[in-house]
């Protein structure tokens, strides 16, 4: 009632006003609770201060090589490069095999440190102070590796007729075939597929080659699950029920140091990208499905699976089989001009 005089005798410009003051502060108080959140989540979860997880050491481990291999794959290395940085690396690898023992990462690791071994045998014609460290961890790493394990560490060669063969395709009509799918086919993806599409899609590049990411697969007889995930996405009315497999992508924080606050969203997206195109490869339909939430729908979503701590939502993937023939938005593209601006 008093409402109702109010907004009678309120000019309609101030009312106006005061409802877009509301909505202002609204969104204000959604902007700065999701970044308190993030920055939360970022100081509690990454390896911005301890390496006080197996994962976290990892992700070191995995930068500090890479940035070796990076450095032998130079059109010309230089000549007795990053003395310190290795030691450092060095050291953390003992600690790591001391704690968690030989394993994919620490026999990478080796295997980059004995070609940079060799690079600098080969053409250092001074002695590297290093070396002798170098030595030594991989002599304590052959004392306690049982298996062979193949290390993947380290630089290869890569022909161009390789690649030439592999981009002999039209690649043009295989990208503009895809479209995000909202009208699937009724029969259930074999989940071999999706698997396999998430295999391939691994192969994502990724800052210093940590993949800081995880894919959760809901299978297309686990309607529970798939329910209580789409119940807790805004953009998938009229189709949810139609989604045969559903992808959690997710992104890993263990994975980044300080300054690399929006890293896990970059490196998740555009594995997310790859898992899309790995599943249209296979002639499966996707629909890429928001993950954008408030602060408070970001800690409903945190508990809906088992995610490990440090998980932060990318997007989920709708995955069914095609119909024969089936409608899909246009979603026009901007002109070139728009998008891309030539020196
Ligand atoms: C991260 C992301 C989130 C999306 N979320 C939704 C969604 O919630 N619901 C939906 O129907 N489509 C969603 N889409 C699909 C977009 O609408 C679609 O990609 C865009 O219109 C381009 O169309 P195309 O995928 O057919 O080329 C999303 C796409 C991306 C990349």
């Amino acid at each position: 009632m008093i409402k109702k005089v109010l907004k009678k005798l309120i000019p309609k410009t101030t009312l106006s006003k005061y409802s877009k003051f509301r909505i202002d502060m609204r969104n204000a108080k959604i902007i700065n609770d999701g970044y308190a959140l993030d920055s939360e989540k970022f100081k509690s979860y990454s390896a911005s201060f301890d390496l006080d997880s197996k994962e976290k050491l990892q992700s070191y481990l995995i930068k500090e090589y890479h940035a070796v291999e990076k450095g032998l794959a130079l059109p010309a290395p230089r000549i007795g490069f990053g003395v310190a940085r290795i030691r450092k690396l060095i050291v953390n690898l003992n600690f790591y095999i001391d704690q968690y023992g030989i394993d994919e990462v620490a026999t990478d690791t080796i295997a980059v440190l004995e070609e940079y071994k060799t690079f600098d045998t080969e053409n250092n014609p001074n002695e590297n102070p290093i070396i002798k460290e170098v030595n030594s961890i991989v002599t304590k790493f052959n004392d306690l590796a049982t298996s062979n394990l193949a290390g993947g560490g380290g630089t290869k060669v890569i022909n161009k007729s390789e690649i030439e063969k592999a981009v002999d395709f039209d690649f043009e009509f295989f990208f503009k075939s895809r479209h995000s799918i909202r009208d699937f086919s009724e029969v259930p993806v074999d989940i071999a597929e999706v698997e396999a599409a998430v295999d391939l899609a691994k192969f994502t590049p990724s800052v210093c080659n940590r993949q800081a990411w995880k894919a959760y697969i809901v299978k297309p007889e686990n309607t529970a699950l798939k329910e209580k995930l789409l119940s807790n996405q805004n953009g998938n009315k009229g189709f949810g029920e139609r989604i045969s497999s559903l992808i959690v992508v997710t992104g890993k924080l263990s994975h980044f140091f300080a300054y690399e606050r929006n890293q896990v969203f970059i490196d998740g997206g555009m594995f997310a990208m790859s898992i899309v195109l790995a599943l249209h490869s296979k002639g499966l339909g996707t629909c890429c499905l928001n993950l954008s939430y408030t602060a408070e729908r970001n800690k409903i979503f945190d508990g809906l699976m088992d995610f490990d701590a440090d998980t932060v939502p990318i997007m989920y993937i709708a995955v069914g089989n095609l119909k024969d023939s089936f409608r899909v938005a246009n979603s026009n593209r901007k002109e070139k001009q728009e998008i891309l601006r030539l020196y």
